[in-house]
């Protein structure tokens, strides 16, 4: 029998809804009817959208805001640090440790702390990248980071069952990672970025927002790494 899940009055829970893909996440659920709460270090409630201030490289601090998330219906992690791309004879260790510490170690803890707190059928939907199968100079620091995420996607797929685990890969996506709305900088890596595709763009936070939707939905999909980067890829 085919396992459709309506998000309407579900929990949704986005660890990185406060920025870009998480906050795209966030709106989505909640136009969608579902229950939604964020976390993130600068986390605050608005819109009928509930904020818990959480940083994920802070056991304790996870443990004490999944205490009063409630029962999860599903569990989304957007989070990620903001580093670069160094090469080898570049990269420091504080830029290693924080790109790990956040988007590997943090993910690791954030779904131990909320454990207890996951439905029965719950879902989990990881967020990795592009570099995690796309290899060159410079791309070192997020291809180690991203792979390791899928690696974790695919191992608690099978561990967490019945919970479905998935993992989303976006490519270059226009959001806050890449700096402030409207600036040089931004726009101009965005055009370059984009002519470079088979889409012939890079993509938006709310069409990405659509394919966690998808993961969270779709009673069937579970250890699956589900790629949107335009062709990135190819
Ligand atoms: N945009 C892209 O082109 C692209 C491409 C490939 C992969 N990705 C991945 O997609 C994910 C989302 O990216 P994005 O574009 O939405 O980036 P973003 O706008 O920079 O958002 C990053 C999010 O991570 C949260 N975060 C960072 N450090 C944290 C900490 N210590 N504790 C808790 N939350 C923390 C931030 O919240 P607070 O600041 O409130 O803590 C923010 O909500 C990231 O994992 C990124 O690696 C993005």
């Amino acid at each position: 029998m085919s396992k459709q899940h309506s998000l309407h009055q579900q929990h949704v829970v986005v660890l990185g809804g406060t920025s870009g893909l998480g906050r795209a996440v966030a709106y989505a659920a909640n136009e969608a009817g579902a229950k939604v709460t964020i976390l993130g270090r600068s986390a605050d409630s608005s819109d009928g959208i509930t904020g818990i201030a959480v940083d994920i490289t802070d056991n304790s601090s996870l443990a004490k805001a999944f205490a009063t998330t409630g029962t999860i219906q599903h569990l989304v992690l957007t989070s990620g640090a903001r580093v670069g791309s160094p090469r080898l004879a570049a990269l420091s260790q504080e830029e290693l440790r924080l790109a790990f510490n956040v988007k590997v170690f943090g993910y690791v803890q954030a779904i131990q702390a909320a454990l207890p707190y996951l439905a029965e059928d719950a879902s989990i939907t990881l967020t990795s990248g592009i570099l995690a199968r796309k290899y060159g100079a410079g791309g070192l620091l997020k291809s180690m980071v991203n792979a390791s995420v899928e690696a974790m996607g695919k191992n608690l797929a099978k561990e967490l069952a019945p919970r479905r685990v998935n993992v989303v890969s976006p490519g270059v996506i226009d959001t806050e990672l890449w700096g402030i709305a409207g600036s040089e900088g931004r726009n101009a890596t965005m055009a370059r970025v984009g002519s470079g595709l088979p889409a012939g763009r890079v993509g938006q936070a709310n069409e990405v927002a659509q394919v966690y939707l998808l993961a969270m939905q779709n009673g069937f999909m579970t250890g699956t790494v589900l790629d949107i980067e335009g062709g990135g890829l190819l």
